[in-house]
This record gives C-alpha cells, sequence and structure tokens, in this order.
C-alpha cells in the first residue's frame, strides 16, 4: 500500500492508537475542543459531524512517536533522518491518474458544504481550514514547495490564505507585479512524511519539498497533474483544491485562534480562487487543531534540525537539542552537550540564539540531562545555576510576532542560562545511583490484588 493517510491510519490501528469517535460532533467548537483536550496528541477518527457525509482526522502528527512510526524509526533517529532526507532528497513518479482524481469537480461546488471545515475559537471570523499543504512551483527551476497556510472560508469557491514566511509571498509578489495569477494547489489528507517536509524553510534549504518527502517514505512519492492549473499533487491524497492566488486581491482575514494560544488581529490578505475540486471515493477530511503540537510539533521538528546543525558548528560535542511545545516549538531552546572546554555551554547558547530569531530563551544542560523531560532541565536549573554567573540577558533583539510581549515592544530580549557543571567538578555533580536500577521494573512488583 502506497504511503499515504489511509496506510498510516492503518497502521496506527494496527496499534490500537487510532480512536473512533462515534457520536455526531459539531465542527462548530465541538471537534476542535475534543483536538485540544489532547493537545492534538491523540489520533481521533470522526466518523458523524453534524450536517457532512465527509468524515474527518486530527491529531495524528502531534507526537514523535507518530512522526517515527509513520517513517519506520526510532523517535531518536528523527532528527538524523530529517537530515539525510535534505542533503539526499529522492525523487517523485508522476502517474497518469491516481485515486485523488477519482472525483473532479470543476463547476458549481461549494466547498464548505462539501468538507467539515471547522470553527476553533469564539472570536475566529469563521471555519478554517489547518491541515491543507499548499503546493506551488518555483517559476525559474520548476521546484515543488509545499507549506501550510491557515486558510480562512469566504464563500463556495473563495479563501483567503495567510502567508508569513518570504519565499511564497515573495513568489506571489512577483506574479502580482507581472498582472497575473499565482497557481497554487491545497492538498489536504496526506503521509506525516508530506506533512513533515512541507515544514523546510525555503529560505535555508531551497529545496523541492516533493523530493524530500520522497526520501522520508524511502520510495518515490506518486505524483497526478492537476486538472485546471499546471501542478502536480500527492496521487494518494484525500482532497486537492486547485485554485489561483488573485493579483491585487485582499480580504480580511482573522481574528483567528494561533499558535501561542492567543487571537492574531484581522489583517488584509490574497484570496485563493478554487477552479476544481478533487478527491478520493470516501475522503477524509483532515483537522489540525490551531495551537495543538500538532500545530506545533511537524515546524519544531525542521527547526530542531537547523538548530542542531548550527549550535554543532559551534559546540562539536552537541548532543541533542529539544524546541519545547509549551514554548511554540520555537521560542524555548534546550540543548545537551558533551562538555569538553569551559566556555561550551555559553558558545552553545550564542549559537541557538543566533540560529534563528524566534529562539527567545536558551537552556544549555550536561548530557546527563533529559532535555525532553522538563522536570530533570527544572533539577539542572535548580542545582548547577548560579544567577550572576551563568544567566545572559541581550536586550532589544529581534522576536517572533507570535508572542504578544515581543509585540508590547516591537523587540525582545534574549536570555541564556548556561546549567552545565564546571569540568573540574564532575563528582561534585555526579548524580546518585542504583546499581541495576534500569532493569527493576515495578509492573513485576506491584499489584492490586490484595
Ligand atoms: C499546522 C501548521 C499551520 C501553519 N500555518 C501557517 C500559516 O497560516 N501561515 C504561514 O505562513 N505559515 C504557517 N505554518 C508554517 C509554514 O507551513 C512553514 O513555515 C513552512 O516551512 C513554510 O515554507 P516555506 O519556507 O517554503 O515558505 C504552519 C505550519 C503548521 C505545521
Amino acid at each position: 500500500m502506497a504511503a499515504s493517510l489511509r496506510s498510516f491510519l492503518e497502521q496506527l490501528k494496527r496499534q490500537n492508537s487510532l480512536y473512533l469517535v462515534k457520536k455526531p460532533v459539531n465542527p462548530r467548537f465541538e471537534l476542535g475542543a475534543l483536538l485540544k483536550k489532547t493537545k492534538g496528541t491523540v489520533p481521533m477518527f470522526f466518523q458523524n459531524i453534524e450536517g457532512y457525509d465527509v468524515p474527518a482526522v486530527g491529531g495524528i502528527v502531534g507526537t514523535r512517536e507518530n512522526f517515527a512510526q509513520a517513517l519506520r524509526i526510532n523517535k531518536s533517529e528523527l532528527l538524523a533522518k530529517i537530515t539525510e532526507a535534505i542533503t539526499n532528497p529522492g525523487e517523485t513518479r508522476l502517474l497518469p491518474s491516481g485515486p485523488v482524481q477519482e472525483n473532479v469537480l470543476t463547476k458549481g461546488f461549494d466547498i464548505g458544504k462539501m468538507f467539515p471545515i471547522p470553527t476553533f475559537h469564539e472570536k475566529d471570523s469563521g471555519a478554517f481550514i489547518t491541515a491543507g499543504i499548499v503546493v506551488a512551483k518555483d517559476p525559474i527551476y520548476g521546484r515543488r514547495f509545499t507549506s501550510i497556510r491557515r486558510m480562512q472560508l469566504n464563500g463556495p469557491n473563495n479563501l483567503s490564505i495567510l502567508i508569513e514566511s518570504p519565499g511564497l509571498i515573495e513568489q506571489y509578489y512577483e506574479f502580482e507585479r507581472r498582472g497575473q495569477a499565482m497557481e497554487v494547489a491545497i492538498v489536504l489528507g496526506v503521509h506525516p512524511a508530506i506533512t513533515l517536509s512541507s515544514q523546510l524553510p525555503t529560505q535555508t534549504f531551497g529545496l523541492d519539498k516533493y523530493n524530500v518527502a520522497s526520501r522520508l517514505i524511502g520510495e518515490p512519492l506518486p505524483v497526478v497533474k492537476c486538472k485546471t492549473i499546471d501542478l502536480e499533487v500527492p496521487a494518494d491524497a484525500e482532497i486537492v483544491l486547485e485554485g489561483r492566488m488573485l493579483p491585487y486581491v485582499r480580504h480580511p482575514e482573522g481574528p483567528f485562534g494561533e499558535l501561542m494560544g492567543y487571537y492574531g488581529p484581522q489583517t488584509m490578505q490574497p484570496v485563493v480562487e478554487v477552479t476544481a475540486v478533487t478527491f478520493r471515493n470516501n475522503p477524509i477530511f483532515q483537522v489540525i487543531f490551531p495551537s495543538s503540537y500538532e500545530h506545533k510539533l511537524p515546524n519544531a521538528l525542521m527547526r530542531e534540525v537547523v538548530l542542531f546543525n548550527h549550535v554543532r558548528h559551534v559546540v562539536p560535542t552537541v548532543q541533542d537539542v529539544h524546541l519545547t511545545m509549551a514554548g511554540g516549538g520555537r521560542c524555548h531552546a534546550i540543548i545537551s552537550i558533551k562538555k569538553t572546554a569551559e566556555g561550551q555551554g555559553k558558545q552553545a547558547i550564542f549559537a541557538a540564539l543566533a540560529s534563528n530569531k524566534d529562539v527567545k530563551h536558551v537552556v544549555v544542560v550536561n548530557d546527563d540531562v533529559d532535555i525532553f523531560d522538563p522536570e530533570d532541565v527544572e533539577w539542572a536549573i535548580a542545582t548547577r545555576v548560579q544567577a550572576d554567573q551563568d544567566i545572559i540577558i541581550i536586550p532589544g533583539a529581534q522576536g517572533t510576532p507570535l508572542e504578544p510581549s515581543h509585540n508590547l515592544r516591537g523587540v525582545s530580549a534574549k536570555m541564556g542560562i548556561d546549567a552545565t557543571y564546571p569540568l573540574a567538578e564532575e563528582e561534585r555533580f555526579a548524580r546518585t545511583q542504583i546499581p541495576g536500577y534500569d532493569q527493576i521494573r515495578l509492573e513485576d512488583y506491584l499489584t492490586l490484588d490484595w
């Protein structure tokens, strides 16, 4: 079975980790509330959505475990696997036809009536597509770029699109200068590898993201040509909206409950006019709850790849990096190093802060600390930091407008905490140990069977 949303759902089902929601669910607030309850970390299949025949799925790319399972690796291998796919991308396989075009509509459709597009938060301006992968093509080199952009439903065939990163919006402005529309395809319901590769920053890598997805999957990604535009889409996707971003057209977009759990304001944004809808028989609509782990993690993994390599350039003994979910997968970096020289903790802080403007607070720890365990990191801060010597604060730097304390002044203070202990003091900072501790399993001893 080709790598697709369906093949991954089957994989989850076999492991008993895909929950079926049989109760009728309202796409206005209720569907999002269910996903929010688990922070988007529990895969849920919504069989019965009020007013719709099409089911929805959510919570499938909110954990490292799920990405690792999708790529058939251990979660500790994720960054290495992504790095390998970036340095050695594969190729796609163009098919004459594919399941995603089992049904083709080029007129008379109303996407808001066809698909259960949710309204998430109380003050959101309306219904939003949040898991749509936008496909565009580089007009010079023909490279295929994918990215996720939220899209506000404006009418039967009309969406507003929010583009924040530089590449795609510059491309759109170029088409606009020529007075032309920019063709885009919006792909819904894909294998996690396609979601992941869509998060590769074009500014840094400039790669064809389908080719990276192929490498992640381990075989050429099958694609088909769109029906009304000159783009290719994954042959096994669930739904594709083909369309054009119209030149010099803007529409009010937002407010919308965003990544960091606050509302973003209404602004004027470009629109997509949908020219065709293609979909599989019995399509599944994919949803990502904004501000959930699903919203943060796919992007955070790509940021971790960049962060790791950036820090490694400065401190070669860096062991691992973690951009925490509470920090939006971008603001808070935890870095573990095998310290070989004094000063490396501070060097790692500089490298991390310089790696991306969104990194706001950095904690560097020794490699005996589990950087994915907040309690262990706090323990290192509590027992290995002296604030007058180990904390660096840099005022007035560039930050991320996605967090409101930055917007208060338009700049952001940066902080680094060097929670590594002095090299000469290894014995004083050695953790307590019990011989054979890891082999002792509580479940072999405890019972409630009195
Ligand atoms: C669930 C999800 C939603 C996202 N929504 C948006 C969005 O609305 N606008 C945006 O510019 N980026 C959004 N992003 C981030 C971009 O998809 C991501 O930065 C991508 O790598 C940009 O690609 P590019 O560098 O080729 O422009 C989202 C990411 C995820 C995972």
